[in-house]
Order: C-alpha cells, then structure tokens, then sequence
C-alpha cells in the first residue's frame, strides 16, 4: 500500500580516544575503537518519502542547505543502493533529503560521522515507521552508518561507543555498541574544544588512509596496542584515572599520525600550528596542574579534552591560543547523548 510520511533526525559526530585506522571487506575495522560522542558538532538530516510498491527505487532528490550539491546526492545515492538489501522498503521508495550541518562545510572538521548517522537514524524510523514497528533500532542504526562511514556507527549511542570485536565487552566489527554505564561521571561531562588550525581539504584522504594500513609495516603491532589501549583506558576511566586517560589518548593520536608517516607512500597531515598547540596544552598541563589533554583525527586540527571541573582554568590557556587557529575558530563541543528525533 502507498505511504508517505516525514522524519527528522538530529546526529552527531563522534571523537575516537582509540583510533579506528585500517579496514577489510565491506568497512569493518581491522581494530576494535571507542569514542565520546559529541554534540554541538551535529547534522540534522529530513527525509521526506513516497513508498510505493509501485516505484523502482531508491530515487532520490538531495539538497545540503537547501542547495544542490551534486557530489553529495551521488554518494548518498550510491550508500542508499548499497543498502537497499538490508532496508527493502528503500526499493519503492522516492526521498527528499535535505542535510544541514551545525559547523561550517569548510572548517575542516570531518562530517561523516554526524551526516551518516543522521540518515541512518531517518532511515530506520521511516522503515519502522512503514512495517508499524515501536521502537528505533539503534543497533541497526549503527550497522547501517557503518556502511556509510566506518566511524559513523559510533555516533548514535549517548556519551561513548565501542566499535570493534573485543571478547570481553561483547562488541561486533559490524556495528557499535554503548559503553559508559561503569564510566566515572568525570569522564561523562568531558569537554572537547576542537582547535581548527586548517579548513583546507586533507592532502589524502581517510579513505586512501585506511587502504595504506595494509602494507604498513606496524600493522599488526599497531591493531594489538589498539585492544590493549582500550583495555587499560577503559580501567582508567572507570577508577576516574585523568593522568593515565590523557596519556593513552596522547599516545593514540601521535600513534595514528605516525603510523601515516610510515605508510608507503609515507605523508604528513599535521601542520606547524598543530605541534606549536600540541605543545601550549602539554606546557599548561604541567605548569598549571590543570588535567588539559589533546587527541587528533586524521587531519590538523587539535580536539582540546578536559573535564567540566578546568573549564575556568582551560579558558585562560583558550585565550592564549585562539590566534593559532585560522580565523580563530574554535568549536566549544562536549560529550552529549546521541541522535535526537526533531519535529517538523
Ligand atoms: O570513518 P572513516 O572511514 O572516515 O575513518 C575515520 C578514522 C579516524 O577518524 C581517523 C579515527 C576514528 O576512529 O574515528
């Protein structure tokens, strides 16, 4: 029977404290992560739909604020074919999407994590919504962003994810799962002010990134660091441990820019500004005594952690280092609670 409707979703990005850097198959990680999820960073994705068994879908009409952007509409035609086999009500269907993202499109920050998780989160509600089902799937949200963007699977759980097989916590390479209910609250309040240093397109992509992992000669080291850090910074954030969070977290960054520089072709995606604030915030740590830490993504720009307790000391560091980032911009984010349903 024909049925139409709308859905809108709002989703955010993600933060990794251990890195996700090299994949196999149809995306899954060739080591397992675990991220905070954010909040002001964030896509609100609407989807309008048509489903008609009558229609020989998906078809789609896209617009990224209102506007065309063929680029776009190409990628998530192609994710919204991927997926057809997993979503069978998206072979009769006509979409209206329109995608809409909280920080500037050219700042350099990521938004495959908040943009793909937000049509996932819409997917699955219009799928429910068409089979009379009652609750999200937030499982199969996950599953689904995955498919888009590996790191978007993480973003649709509140405060923090893992994704990845890890026999102890039970997690799966095909989608995340939530982990905080044994966090200390310190860590559930944590701060993450995202220092932009550059708003230029990255010189290689994540992509290609994750495809270098597998002739790089730490490969497999690096995957078993990966289970290893996850074990102890999970031990560290559930005795409240700042020091050794900060020092794995520290660790990971550097590690996944290393493990770049040491790929065949080897590359560098860190800027001179990146290393000049990478070293104000471990001087003001020590200096200070104030528990201020970095964690990087695969570019330039600097992610600030801290708990809500530094926010008074943090802002004179903040002061000070605000020239270092093109155009001053730095987006104040925290950890938040995941994809919330928005009306109209
Ligand atoms: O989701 P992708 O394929 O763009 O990979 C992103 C990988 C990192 O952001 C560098 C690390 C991570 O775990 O998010």
């Amino acid at each position: 029977m024909k049925q139409s409707g709308s859905v809108k979703w709002k989703s955010p990005s993600n933060i990794a404290l251990v890195k996700y850097w090299g994949k196999y198959g149809k995306q899954l990680p060739r080591n397992p992560s675990i991220s905070f999820t954010l909040d002001a960073a964030h896509t609100i994705t609407s989807v309008d739909y048509i489903y008609d068994p009558e229609t020989v879908g998906p078809l789609l009409n896209f617009t990224f604020e209102g506007k065309s952007k063929p680029e776009f509409k190409k990628k998530i035609l192609a994710f919204l074919v991927d997926i057809a086999g997993e979503v069978p009500v998206l072979k009769h269907m006509q979409l209206t999407i329109d995608s809409w993202n909280s920080f500037p499109h050219s700042s350099g920050i990521a938004s495959s994590a908040s943009s793909m998780s937000a049509i996932a989160m819409c997917l699955v509600d219009i799928e429910r919504q068409i089979n009379k089902g009652s609750d999200i799937d937030l499982y199969k949200a996950s599953h689904l962003a995955r498919l888009g963007s590996g790191s978007a699977s993480r973003s649709v759980f509140p405060k923090m994810s893992i994704w990845g097989e890890m026999e102890k916590y039970k997690s799966s390479n095909k989608f995340a799962i939530p982990y905080h209910a044994k966090i200390d609250p310190i860590f559930q309040t944590f701060h993450d002010d995202i220092l932009i240093v550059s708003k230029t397109e990255k010189a290689v992509s994540s992509r290609a990134g994750h495809a270098l992992m597998e002739n790089n000669p730490y490969a497999a080291a690096r995957f078993q660091q990966a289970h290893d850090n996850i074990e102890n910074l999970i031990t560290a954030m559930t005795a409240g441990d700042l020091d050794t969070f900060g020092q794995i977290v520290e660790q990971e960054a550097l590690t996944l820019h290393a493990l770049m520089m040491a790929s065949s072709p080897p590359y560098i995606l860190l800027e001179p500004a990146t290393l000049t604030l990478i070293s104000k915030i471990q001087n003001f740590r020590k200096e200070q005594n104030v528990p201020v830490y970095f964690t990087l993504d695969a570019g330039p720009n600097i992610h600030m952690l801290y708990p809500h307790s530094a926010v008074a000391a943090v802002s004179v560091l903040l002061d000070e280092i605000k020239s270092y980032c093109v155009d001053g911009l730095i987006i104040s984010d925290r950890v938040g609670n995941g994809p919330d349903k928005m009306e109209g």
